[in-house]
């Protein structure tokens, strides 16, 4: 880990309290040359960081950038070798992820941006992504896979996203709505898009981008989805965002090394929104199928009984539920 990178997490560790350049230095095994650097440095990207006269430096209890620093800080030693992308404002990071791709850019290249001008979502619709209150991150993946193993990606992501945003904020329980929507309670705070780049010849899968959005502190959302979305944390927490990329990312890299392990669908059994619920269930072709949810599947689909009492599995469409249980 660069200085910079050492000082930033120090910092946020002791965040609010002071820590010397000296006691910087020490620990760091560097100069106080070295550390006054890196400070410097962090402030230039932004991170708000006080000189207290006598005590040192403080980063501000509620002062986040995200940055490749920052990010970097939590990643897991085995995979801070792999490219981190940080931008201010982009239409969607999914599709700068998958122009990455496309010139052979490492497995496990992070794409985050402070904002997108264009966040996609499911089935056409857009995902507000606006400016510091929001996460949204893709992942890019260099795989060889068929469709099936394609899927594993988004269901693996929906519980890596469960598990990061309950460590960031241990006051809640993340619950994932088939297919790969986080609810808390009963409102959405992260949606997942995944999308493949295959191979027209061998028609298998070379890469999966696995872009996330999470609402990290968003108040206020537009007309259309501000019944039914929320945030993950209340005003006052935005310095969780670099952390919780990160924590993202380790869970996803560290399931991605071995990618035909389900084990984990075990875990986004228990966290479903929808098994024993009332349901709508709708697909591209039909509207309107009324049913229980009862289960969901190790490949990820959704076994419904319908009124008539047939068992029926789908693999994809949207299901809205009737109020909680
Ligand atoms: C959904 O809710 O239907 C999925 C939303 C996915 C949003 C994320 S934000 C990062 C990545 N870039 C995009 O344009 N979309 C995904």
């Amino acid at each position: 880990m660069s200085v910079k990178t050492e000082v930033l997490r120090l910092l946020t560790e002791a965040r609010g309290n002071a820590l010397s350049g000296e006691a910087l230095a020490d620990q760091l095994q560097v100069s106080r040359n070295a550390v006054w650097k890196a400070i410097n440095k962090l402030k230039e990207e932004g991170y708000d960081i006080e000189g207290v006269t006598h005590r040192g430096y403080s980063l501000k209890a509620d002062a986040e950038a995200i940055s490749q620093a920052g990010i970097l800080s939590y990643i897991k030693e085995a995979w801070r070798d792999r490219p981190v992308v940080v931008l201010d404002v982009v239409d969607s990071t999914n599709n700068y992820a998958k122009i990455l791709a496309a010139s052979g850019t490492a497995h496990g290249t992070l794409v985050t941006a402070n904002e997108q001008t264009s966040g996609r979502g499911r089935r056409g619709h857009s995902f507000y992504s606006p400016a510091n209150t929001g996460v949204y991150m893709t992942i890019c993946f260099t795989v060889d896979t068929d469709f099936a193993g394609g899927v594993l990606y988004t269901t693996a992501a929906a519980v890596a996203v469960a598990r990061a945003i309950e460590k960031v904020n241990p006051t809640v329980h993340a619950e994932i709505k088939w297919v790969n929507d986080i609810y808390i309670d009963e409102k959405k705070v992260c949606g997942i898009l995944s999308e493949a780049v295959t191979d027209i010849e061998s028609g298998r899968i070379n890469h999966v981008v696995v872009g996330i959005g999470i609402n990290v502190t968003t108040e206020h959302f537009p007309e259309d989805v501000e019944d039914r979305a929320a945030s993950i944390a209340g005003r006052g927490s935005g310095a969780i965002r670099n952390r919780l990329i990160a924590e993202v990312y380790n869970e996803m890299m560290d399931w991605a090394r071995n990618p035909e392990d389900q084990s984990f669908m075990n875990e986004y059994r228990d966290r479903s929104l929808l098994i024993g619920r009332e349901i709508v269930y709708t697909a591209a072709d039909q509207t309107g199928l009324r049913g229980i949810a009862r289960n969901i599947t190790d490949a990820g689909e959704l076994v419904i009984e319908t009124e008539d009492g047939r068992m029926i599995c789908v693999n994809s469409g949207e299901c809205s539920a009737k109020p909680a249980r």
